[in-house]
């Protein structure tokens, strides 16, 4: 089929380039001429594991092609994606105006019947008004339909999520809309959701909610084991064993980041808010999240006596995750700030993005240190020379922020560890278990 992207942020450029591998003839279309000139030489604009290859090969092959004109993109094009941003806005409120522009554009370039697409995360209700949008400043007298699919892919992930993800939601208010996008997707052989628009709509939020909730619960758990002297990583061992809980989404740390699971909580709330509830769990998520930063920061204070003043503080780690370089709402941010006003000198050294603190190597950001904190958990710093470290640094203490090191090994090299709701790991050892 031949399908334009409009959008090539995360979700546009993987979405268009996962199209065109499984066979459809697709243009992405953005208004940034920088990004189209450089994706049009192959050139990825974001950081994502394996995307450059796909991207590369489908251009060559003329399956993938990039253009900022409209008109050109839809040509003869049976479908178009909207995979724009939808950023916070006033209030946490889901800020929607590169929807309605790109409503606009298709608007008033379309001269044939087409289905809409809408990827982006939108509050439920917007399909509706996009398709009204749409048909009232439409030019030509074209049937539109719009159909929702949300996105669930993850960054550094994104890939392999898209090939092969747990579900494909499609909402659609029209049938044959409806077949449409699912006939497109069919070569992945992925299970397919079909419902009504706001539903669909609606499942992305409350998916994203849900995991910000089960992150935070565990976050709070883990302050409790902290306070008793409890390993969370085995209370999430024992817990994600129950088939009903998962194992998946319970690892505690400094909390979640990223571009959706901030604003897509705030946004729900906001949706609720709307409509005089109240969404009481996922408000109290969004508050435990922003805590667990500080309470990192409030750890190393601890181990200092409350004073960082001249201290060298190594961090390991700026992107909000690993395997990619977006510093959305990354926790590094917050963590650096604080620390710094408690008068730390901060170094870092993160694989992919760099600061005006970065550090040229792991090595290098560790040197002198007198403590080290993993802010990201980069595989470069798991798999790391510890020993080579241990003898580098001036202090041999480490704050894991995602409880992803091995504290045992760490323990018996003559570390001190510090991990989140581990405390009594930290007290006890972790040898003996
Ligand atoms: C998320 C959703 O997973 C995805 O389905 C949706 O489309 C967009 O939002 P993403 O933000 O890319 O994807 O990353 P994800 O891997 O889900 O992690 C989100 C945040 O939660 C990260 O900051 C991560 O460090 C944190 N996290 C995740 C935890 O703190 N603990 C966990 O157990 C899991």
């Amino acid at each position: 089929m031949k399908v334009a992207v409009i959008g090539t942020g995360y979700v546009g450029l993987v979405t268009g380039t996962l199209l065109a591998e499984i066979g459809h003839d697709v243009t992405c279309i953005d208004i940034d001429e920088m990004k189209i000139e450089l994706l049009k030489t192959g050139i990825p604009t974001i950081y994502e594991p394996g995307l450059e290859q796909l991207l590369k090969n489908n251009l060559e092959k003329q399956k993938l092609s990039f253009t900022t004109n409209h008109a050109t993109a839809f040509q003869n094009v049976e479908l178009v994606f909207m995979a724009v941003g939808t950023p916070q806005g006033e209030n946490g409120q889901a800020n929607l105006s590169y929807i309605e522009q790109a409503a606009k554009d298709i608007a008033q370039t379309i001269d044939h019947d087409v289905t809409v697409v809408i990827k982006s995360t939108v509050p439920p209700g917007t399909n509706d008004y996009v398709e009204q949008q749409i048909l009232k400043n439409l030019i030509h007298p074209v049937k539109i339909h719009v159909v929702s699919n949300p996105e669930f892919l993850r960054e550094g992930h994104a890939i392999e999520d898209a090939f092969h993800g747990d579900r494909i939601v499609i909402g659609s208010e029209q049938r044959e809309a409806g077949d449409l996008v699912e006939s497109l997707f069919a070569p992945l052989q992925i299970p397919i959701v079909r419902t009504d628009r706001r539903s669909a709509e609606m499942i992305k939020y409350a998916a994203n909610a849900f995991l910000a909730v089960k992150i935070s619960y565990m976050n709070e758990i883990a302050n409790l084991c902290d306070a008793i002297g409890a390993d969370v990583t085995a209370v999430a061992d024992g817990m994600g064993m129950d088939k009903r809980i998962g194992r998946a989404f319970l690892n505690a740390g400094i909390g979640y980041g990223g571009s959706c699971f901030p604003k897509d909580t705030e946004a729900v709330v906001h949706l609720a808010k709307q409509q005089a509830m109240q969404l009481s769990i996922v408000e109290s998520a969004i508050k435990t999240n922003k805590a667990q930063r500080h309470r990192f920061v409030e750890k190393v204070l601890r181990h200092f006596d409350g004073n960082l003043t001249n201290k060298k503080i190594a961090i390991l780690g700026l992107a909000f995750k690993p395997n990619t370089d977006d510093m959305r709402e990354a926790p590094s941010v917050t963590i650096i700030d604080e620390l710094q006003k408690n008068g730390a000198i901060i170094h870092v050294f993160d694989p992919i993005v760099t600061n005006e603190y970065s550090a040229a190597s792991l090595y290098d950001c560790v040197t002198k240190a007198d403590a080290v904190l993993l802010v990201t958990e980069w595989q470069d710093f798991l798999h790391a020379d510890w020993t080579e470290i241990g003898k580098l640094v001036k202090g041999k203490v480490i704050f894991d922020g995602r409880n992803a090191l091995e504290a045992d090994k760490l323990q018996q090299l003559g570390w001190t560890y510090i991990g989140v709701g581990r405390e009594r790991k930290r007290v006890y050892g972790f040898q003996e278990s």
